[in-house]
């Protein structure tokens, strides 16, 4: 059964029995905690070209709601949407520029990055998918009224990139109320790029990708609403660690653990406590912690 089916049966069930709970509610009034939110690593990258709009979609197909992303900027300073930071690994970048090593995507302009493809390495029927810019990313998150777990990636690469990528949320309509409070987190592996976003925008939710020191976590919290490491270096106690404190926002500091892509991995760190899980394969990690 899909989720999407079991979901629609809890609410029938619950409906028929004279009262209106929405599922997460019923799990809690019948004494069980509700699994981790599940994240769509670079989309699900396990089914499509991770970081294209495909990526997306296969999440949005598989009823997942939160994808998560990697920002970087061109060399004429547009945000796309790509993780590493040279063009290899997912683009035919090679083949097209040639005489362009190392591929970096600063030395590239939007216009020359868009004519890449970035589906053939993953397979055929991906041909012709294309690195996103942000703008047009976040165009599709909101058709398939999805959610959005962004990371400014290797942000000493990219001065002022949080200030862009503000700007262009702004201008996508991302930092409106609603947006905001339920749909958008920025995360970086970087702690000052985490604050510069939260100076800039104290409003927006944000997170700190990485296992700091039990001692630090209270200087965190300063400016982070989430704590969110390495399946590998987290265990229970970690996690309550992070959890006993209050965040930016003066709620629980929240962990969501990656990269985990297997049942049994999943069902171990949902035991710990985590409040999510970023995961190429999200259908296995929600199967495995509902
Ligand atoms: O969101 C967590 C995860 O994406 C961090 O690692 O290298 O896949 O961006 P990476
Ligand atoms: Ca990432």
């Amino acid at each position: 059964m899909s989720v999407r089916t079991a979901t629609a049966s809890i609410a029938a069930a619950a409906l028929l029995g004279g009262c209106v709970l929405l599922p997460a509610a019923q799990a809690q009034a019948e004494g069980h905690r509700p699994g981790p939110v599940v994240f769509a690593h670079r989309g699900a990258s396990a089914y499509a070209p991770e970081n294209t709009l495909a990526a997306v979609d296969a999440a949005d197909d598989l009823g997942i709601t939160w994808v998560e992303n990697d920002v970087q900027l061109t060399r004429d300073g547009v945000l796309v949407v790509v993780h590493d930071t040279d063009l290899r690994r997912t683009t035919d970048a090679e083949q097209v520029y040639p005489d362009r090593a190392p591929w970096a995507v600063k030395d590239f302009t939007a216009a020359e990055i868009a004519r890449l493809d970035a589906g053939s390495w993953f397979g055929e029927r991906f041909t012709g998918a294309r690195v996103p810019t942000l703008a047009r990313y976040l165009h599709r998150v909101e058709r398939n009224h999805q959610k959005l777990l962004l990371e400014i990636k290797s942000p000493q690469t990219y001065p002022g990139i949080e200030r862009e990528t503000l700007r262009v949320l702004r201008a996508q309509g991302w930092l409106d109320r609603e947006h905001v409070k339920h749909r958008l987190v920025v995360q970086s592996f970087g702690a000052e790029s985490v604050k510069s976003v939260h100076a800039q925008r104290p409003d927006v939710v944000t997170g700190f990708l990485g296992t700091p020191a039990p001692a630090d976590l209270p200087s965190y919290a300063a400016f982070t609403d989430q704590i969110n490491p390495s399946y590998a270096s987290i265990d229970a106690d970690y996690v309550a660690a992070v959890q006993k404190l209050k965040g930016a926002h003066g709620k629980p500091l929240r962990v969501n653990t990656w990269t985990v892509n297997d049942a049994a991995k999943a069902a171990e760190v949902a035991g710990f406590g985590v409040d999510g899980i970023i995961t190429d394969s999200p259908d296995v990690v929600r199967d495995a912690t509902r």
